[in-house]
């Protein structure tokens, strides 16, 4: 198991990384809020194929929460953080405090806007939520100075935002995306999971169940109205109350009529005081 260097002063941090630059070592990143699971660790692995040194950080990011969300209860767990990212193969964990991330306060930050991909679906339900992403991880990247930075593919509209921020304002980063790892009955894991009740545990893989039976309609040809109707009305029935279950293209444009090509089916929706999201990608032309 690798021995974890875990920092909580930004010039310590870049000292860190620049001695390794200085010795030709590509370095990876892998942002985090901590809590971590089997899908961060993957992320992990993913930054370190494509990287020699890892760096992952953990910051419960205050700017991407609404009022009434669970900024103050989002689980934390630093020394389990610390563990799992030494065994996962993480050089150095990145632990700033508020201050170091936002030196004016949250509230005073300069804020990152990306249009039009921020706005609908998640941006539409929480509203500023990709601003707050946007800044922090813009931050990050400015206090790390990875080569390459690994997401995951459950955030799936965060992973294109990021995407865009990162083209729009030339970021010297390589970006790669790591696939959603799933619990044996498939639901996606993530930290908001353990917020669950034993009863909305079990109910919760309907929502995988859900995505794929999108998947199948639409390969089947159903239209994309009777496909998102019966999955909202599938989800009510097992106890959900949705924000969205939706089709879309891979750039989340609404399809043009029934042209194939690439889509994904997208699910935000409330178990209990749980807020769930997952996604499933697919062709619409193919089958199975
Ligand atoms: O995906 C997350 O955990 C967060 O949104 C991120 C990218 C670490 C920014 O706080």
């Amino acid at each position: 198991m690798t021995a974890i260097q875990t920092l909580t002063e930004l010039d310590r941090l870049r000292a860190t990384v620049a001695g390794w630059k200085r010795d030709g070592l590509r370095v990876g990143f892998v942002p985090t809020m901590g809590n971590l699971h089997a899908g961060h660790h993957s992320l992990v692995a993913l930054a370190r194929r494509h990287a020699d040194r890892v760096v992952a950080s953990v910051f419960v990011n205050p700017t991407q929460f609404g009022p009434n969300e669970d900024f103050t209860r989002y689980p934390r767990t630093p020394e389990d953080d610390a563990a799992g990212l030494a065994a996962a193969g993480c050089d150095t964990l990145w632990l700033p405090d508020v201050a170091t991330m936002y030196p004016f306060g949250p509230d005073a930050a300069v804020r990152m806007h990306v249009p039009a991909v921020s706005d609908v679906l998640e941006g539409a339900h929480r509203p500023g939520h990709f601003d707050g992403v946007c800044t922090v991880v813009a931050r990050l990247f400015h206090q790390v100075r990875p080569d390459v930075a690994a997401f995951g593919r459950k955030d799936y509209q965060q992973w294109l935002v990021v995407r865009r921020m990162v083209e729009d304002l030339a970021f010297p980063v390589e970006l790669v995306a790591g696939d959603i790892v799933r619990e044996s009955d498939g639901l996606a894991m993530s930290s908001r999971n353990r917020y669950l009740s034993p009863e909305d545990r079990a109910r919760a893989p309907e929502l995988h169940r859900v995505l794929l039976r999108m998947r199948v309609m639409t390969q089947e040809g159903a239209v994309r109205a009777q496909v998102e109707a019966e999955a909202n009305a599938a989800l009510r029935e097992a106890g959900f109350v949705p924000d969205y279950a939706v089709i879309r293209t891979a750039d989340l444009c609404e399809p043009v009529g029934e042209l194939p090509g690439p889509r994904v089916a997208l699910i935000a929706a409330r178990l209990g005081k749980t807020r769930l999201i997952d996604n499933l990608e697919f062709d619409s032309a193919l089958s199975g």
